[in-house]
C-alpha cells in the first residue's frame, strides 16, 4: 500500500509540473497525415488485402532495398520512393499446416498464416527468412543478388524446419541476428509458448541454447534485439548482447513485475564439457534501470522494455545504447528513453553477482570465491589462458548455471530517463537514432514511433552541462492513415529518409523538412533542428561542409536575436509591413473574436492593447471579458473603451514576433442601427439577384434565409471579394443618404409616393428585428464555438475553408460590423503569399480576424 501511495504521489507532481511546462515539452510542429501527404513529406504504400503485419524489417543501403516480411509475403521496395518499383513474392504456409492450426482452434486469419518473423543478411546473394508457417515455423533462403543491377527476387525452393528461430505465435516476437553464417535468435521454440530460449542455429556447430525449464535465465521473457559488439581488438572477445524484458525472478521484486534486461553471451561459446552440453556458459544477464526519483524516495520506474537502437562513434567497442520503455502501471500511461553507456554495462557484468540459499532468501550479492576464470569471461588469448568453453573448469560451468543474473543494475546515463512523456494518450514502441553534424556541435536525433501511427522527432540538448539535457520536441507527424502502433522502422542516412512498419502497411518520410519552419531566419533558427540552418535565403538543409559566413544555426539556444538581428533588413524588405494591420468595427455590446494563432506550438501568445491617442502599450490581462483561446482573444460586451489598437505577439525563447494588429473602433448602438437599416436594404437586394443558385446550406432553420443567402455572395463570380462588395453597399448607402435628402426637399409631392414610402418603412423594421433576433442565436453560438475550439481544433481544421469564408460573413454582416475595406483585400493577398509554403496547418489557423 505504501508504494502504491507512493506512486500515486509522484504522478501528482509529474503531471503538476508537466502542465506547468506545457509549453516547452509540446512539439513545435505538428503535422497530420493529410498535411504530410499533401507536402510530399510522406510516402505510403497501403498494403495489400491478403496480407498485414509488416514487422520485419532489413535495410539494404548498398542495393538500395528495403525487404519487409509481413503476412504471408516478403516485399523489396525502392529506398528512393517505396511507391516505385515493388517487388513482391507470396510465401503462404503449408495447407495442411494451416488445417492442423485450424483444428488446435487457432484463428485462421490471425494466426493460422505463415508470419515473417526473420529477415536476416545470410551470405553475399542470399538472405535467410523465416516465418511462423501457422504454428509451424519454417525458413528458407532467399536470393537478392550480388549489385543492385542483378535485380534479383527469387525464393529457394528448398524448406528448412524453423525451430528456435522463430515462433511458433505471430503475436511473439523473435529478436535475430545472423552473423558468420550462424543465427542468433531469442524467441520461443513450443506450440504453447512456454518453451523460452537463446538459440544459436544455423553453421556447423551443435545448436547451443538457453539452460530449459530454469526461471533463473529466462522467466517468461519477450525478446526486443540482438547485437554484437567486440569487446577489444581480438575477434574472439566478441559479445552477443540480448535485449529483452521478463518478469522477475522469484523474490527479486515484490509481487509479479516486468524488468528490462540486458543479457551476455560469447561468440565462441561451444557449451560445457560434463554440465551445460550445448549450453550457452557464458549467459549473464543485468536489469536495465529507467525511473525518476519520486518525492518519498519511492521511483516511478519505466520497465517494459519496447526497443533499442545502437549508435557507434568511431570506437566500435563503445556504442550508446538508447532504450524505450513505458510503464507496466495500470495507473497511468507513461514512456521513456534511457540512454545506456557501454562502460556502465560492462561494469555491472564485472561486479557482484545475485545470490540466493533458499527459496525463502532475499537475493544478495555473492560475497564468496568465484571460480576462475570469472563466469561470462569468453576463451581467449586476450583475458587469460583457455581456449574453449569446453575446457572450462566444472566448479566454473557449475557457478554459472546457479548464477545468471547480476545483482546490480545498469543505471542510465545522468540517472534519469533523456526524455519522458506522462501526459500523452499515446506510448512509445520504437527507435531510431541518426547523429547529426550541426554548427555547434554534434547531437543525436530521435525519431521515435508511437502505438498512434505518429513519430516524435526530437533532440536533447545539454542546457548549461552535459548532464543537464533539455528534450527538444521538434515534430510530430502522422505517417499512417489510422492510428495503429509503428512496430518497425529503419532509418537510411544515405537516403535521408525514415521508413516505417505497422499493421496497415509501410510508409516513407525525409528526415528533415526545413521548408516547414518559415521563410525567416529568426523561424529557422527557433526551430532549432540540426538538420537545418538560415543558408541566407532560406532554411535549409545544413552541410558541415559548406561555408559558413552565410549560414546561421543555433541549436544549443535557438536564439534568433544572437543570429539574425544583422540579418533583419532581408528577413523584412518593407519594415512593419509584415505584420498583418487591419482595421476591425465592433458593436457596442456585441462580441469580437481577434483571431491569431502562431505557426509553433510552442510560442505563447501575448496581447497587448494600446489606447487611441496613447501610446502606452498594455498587457491584457485575463478577466471576464477578455477570454483567450488557443487560436485568438474574445472580447464579450464590447463598451466604447475598448476601442484602441490590438498586437497579437508570440514569444518563444525570448524572441517576440508581432504577427498581428488590429486598431478596434467599437461603434455604439444607435449609430448602428441607423446603418443597419440601409445596409439591411442592400443585402436584402443584392441576395435576391443570386438566391436561385444558392447550394444547400448547413446552417440550422431558425437562421433566416437572407444570411444564407448571402453566403454564396461570396462565391459569386461578379463579386471578387467581399471588400468589393463591401464597397457596393457603402456607396449604396450614400447614394440613399443623397436620394433622401432629394426627397425631403420634394416631400409636397405626389401623395402615392409617400404612401409607397411608409410600406417600405414598416417592413424595415420588421426586418431589423429579424435580423437583431438572429444575431443574438449567432452570439450565443459563437461564444460557444470559442469554448469548444481547443477540444475540436481538428475538427475545426477539416471544416476550415469553409469557416474562413463565414469569417468574412461574421466580419461584414450579420454582426453589424462594418469592415474598413479599403486596402483589405491587399493585404490578405500579401498575407496568403507571405504564408506559401510555410506549414500547412498554420496556414489554415492564421486567418483574417473576424467580429462577431
Ligand atoms: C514517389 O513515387 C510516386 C509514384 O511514382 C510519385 O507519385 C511520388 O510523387 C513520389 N514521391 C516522392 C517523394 O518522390
Ligand atoms: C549463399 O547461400 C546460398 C544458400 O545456401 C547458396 O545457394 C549460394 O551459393 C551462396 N552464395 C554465395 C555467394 O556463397
Ligand atoms: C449595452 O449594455 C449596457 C449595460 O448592460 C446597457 O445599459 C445599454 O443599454 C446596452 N446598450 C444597448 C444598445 O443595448
Amino acid at each position: 500500500m505504501a508504494s502504491l501511495w507512493g506512486t500515486l504521489v509522484l504522478l501528482c507532481g509529474v503531471v503538476f509540473s508537466a502542465a506547468q511546462q506545457t509549453k516547452s515539452n509540446v512539439p513545435r510542429l505538428k503535422l497530420s497525415y493529410k498535411d504530410m501527404l499533401e507536402s510530399n513529406n510522406l510516402v505510403t504504400f497501403e498494403g495489400l488485402a491478403t496480407s498485414s503485419a509488416y514487422h520485419t524489417f532489413l535495410l539494404d543501403e548498398e542495393k538500395g532495398r528495403l525487404v519487409v516480411g509481413a503476412k504471408d509475403h516478403i516485399f523489396s521496395f525502392n529506398l528512393v520512393n517505396i511507391s516505385r518499383d515493388l517487388d513482391q513474392i507470396p510465401w503462404r504456409a503449408h495447407t495442411s499446416r494451416i488445417d492442423e492450426c485450424k483444428w488446435a482452434g487457432k484463428d485462421l486469419m490471425r494466426e493460422c498464416a505463415n508470419f515473417i518473423k526473420v529477415l536476416q543478411p545470410f551470405n553475399q546473394t542470399h538472405l535467410y527468412v523465416c516465418g511462423t508457417g501457422a504454428f509451424h515455423p519454417v525458413c528458407a533462403y532467399l536470393e537478392v543478388g550480388k549489385k543492385i543491377e542483378d535485380s534479383v527476387f527469387r525464393m529457394e525452393p528448398q524448406i528448412e524446419n524453423g525451430r528456435g528461430k522463430s515462433p511458433y505465435d505471430p503475436k511473439l516476437q523473435t529478436a535475430s541476428m545472423l552473423i558468420d553464417g550462424e543465427l542468433y535468435s531469442g524467441t520461443s521454440a513450443d506450440f504453447m509458448g512456454r518453451d523460452f530460449a537463446i538459440f544459436r542455429t544455423l553453421g556447423l556447430h551443435h545448436p547451443i541454447r538457453t539452460e530449459q525449464h530454469d526461471s533463473r535465465w529466462l522467466n517468461d521473457p519477450r525478446f526486443v534485439s540482438v547485437h554484437v559488439i567486440p569487446e577489444s581488438d581480438n575477434p574472439e572477445d566478441d559479445k552477443i548482447y540480448l535485449f529483452f524484458r521478463e518478469n522477475a525472478m522469484d523474490g527479486e521484486h515484490a509481487g509479479k513485475a516486468t524488468l528490462a534486461r540486458i543479457g551476455q553471451l560469447c561468440k565462441n561459446d561451444f557449451g560445457g564439457h560434463r554440465s551445460l552440453v550445448n549450453k550457452w556458459t557464458t549467459f549473464l544477464k543485468a536489469r536495465l534501470l529507467c525511473s525518476v526519483p519520486g518525492l518519498n524516495g519511492i521511483d516511478t520506474h519505466f520497465d517494459e522494455l519496447q526497443d533499442v537502437f545502437l549508435i557507434s562513434s568511431k570506437d566500435l567497442k563503445n556504442p550508446i545504447v538508447y532504450a524505450v520503455f513505458t510503464t507496466s502501471s495500470n495507473i497511468f500511461k507513461g514512456s521513456a528513453v534511457c540512454m545506456y553507456s557501454m562502460a556502465d554495462i560492462r561494469r555491472v557484468f564485472l561486479g557482484p553477482y545475485a545470490h540466493r540459499d533458499g527459496p525463502t532468501y532475499q537475493w544478495v550479492p555473492f560475497q564468496g570465491r568465484v571460480p576462475y576464470p570469472r563466469p561470462g569471461t569468453c576463451p581467449s588469448q586476450t583475458f587469460g589462458g583457455f581456449a574453449s568453453t569446453k575446457d572450462l573448469p566444472d566448479d566454473v560451468v557449475t557457478f554459472a548455471r546457479g548464477h545468471p543474473a547480476m545483482f546490480n543494475p545498469v543505471y542510465p546515463i545522468n540517472n534519469r530517463p533523456i526524455i519522458m512523456k506522462t501526459d500523452t494518450d499515446y506510448q512509445f514502441t520504437q527507435i531510431v537514432v541518426d547523429r547529426v553534424e550541426a554548427e555547434d556541435g554534434q547531437y543525436d536525433v530521435m525519431f521515435i514511433g508511437t502505438d498512434m501511427g505518429t513519430v516524435l522527432k526530437v533532440v536533447s540538448v545539454p542546457r548549461g552541462s552535459w548532464q543537464d539535457l533539455e528534450e527538444v520536441l521538434l515534430e510530430e507527424m502522422t505517417v499512417f492513415r489510422e492510428p495503429t502502433a509503428i512496430t518497425a522502422m529503419e532509418l537510411s542516412t544515405k537516403q535521408q529518409q525514415l521508413y516505417l512498419g505497422s499493421d496497415l502497411g509501410v510508409s516513407q518520410m525525409p528526415l528533415h523538412r526545413c521548408e516547414v519552419y518559415g521563410k525567416a531566419c529568426a523561424e529557422c533558427c527557433l526551430a532549432r533542428d540540426p538538420y537545418c540552418a538560415w543558408d541566407g535565403t532560406e532554411c535549409s538543409r545544413y552541410f558541415p561542409m559548406a561555408k559558413r559566413r552565410t549560414r546561421r544555426q543555433d541549436i544549443r539556444n535557438g536564439d534568433p536575436l544572437t543570429q539574425c538581428s544583422d540579418l533583419q533588413h532581408h528577413d523584412n524588405p518593407n519594415g512593419q509591413a509584415t505584420v498583418l494591420d487591419k482595421t476591425l468595427y465592433g458593436v457596442e455590446n456585441s462580441t469580437t473574436f481577434l483571431e491569431c494563432s502562431p505557426k509553433s506550438q510552442r510560442a505563447l501568445i501575448l496581447w497587448q492593447y494600446l489606447p487611441p491617442n496613447d501610446d502606452r502599450i498594455q498587457d491584457i490581462k485575463a478577466e471576464d471579458r477578455f477570454v483567450r483561446t488557443e487560436q485568438g482573444l474574445l472580447i464579450r460586451s464590447l463598451n466604447k473603451m475598448d476601442s484602441g489598437t490590438y498586437v497579437c505577439q508570440a514569444v518563444e525563447h525570448g524572441f517576440m514576433q508581432a504577427l498581428l494588429k488590429v486598431t478596434l473602433e467599437v461603434i455604439d448602438a444607435d449609430r448602428l442601427d441607423d446603418l443597419t437599416h440601409r445596409k439591411d436594404e442592400a443585402i436584402a437586394h443584392m441576395a435576391h439577384s443570386i438566391s436561385r443558385d444558392t447550394p444547400p446550406a448547413r446552417e440550422s432553420p431558425n437562421q433566416k434565409h437572407w444570411y444564407r443567402d448571402f453566403l454564396s455572395l461570396v462565391n459569386h463570380p461578379t463579386l471578387n471579394s467581399v471588400d468589393e462588395f463591401c464597397e457596393q453597399v457603402w456607396k449604396r448607402e450614400r447614394k440613399q443618404k443623397r436620394q433622401k435628402a432629394q426627397q425631403a426637399q420634394q416631400v409636397q409631392q405626389a401623395q402615392q409616393v409617400q404612401q409607397t414610402q411608409q410600406v417600405q418603412q414598416t417592413q424595415q423594421v420588421q426586418q431589423t428585428q429579424q435580423i437583431q433576433q438572429s444575431q443574438q442565436v449567432q452570439q450565443a453560438q459563437q461564444v460557444q464555438q470559442t469554448q469548444q475550439i481547443q477540444q475540436s481544433q481538428q475538427v475545426q481544421q477539416a471544416q476550415q475553408p469553409q469557416q474562413q469564408q463565414q469569417g468574412f460573413v461574421h466580419a461584414h454582416t450579420h454582426t453589424h460590423a462594418h469592415v474598413h475595406a479599403h486596402g483589405l483585400a491587399s493585404k490578405w493577398k500579401h498575407l496568403q503569399e507571405r504564408q506559401k509554403g510555410r506549414n500547412r496547418r498554420t496556414h489554415e489557423l492564421e486567418r483574417a480576424p473576424r467580429s462577431v
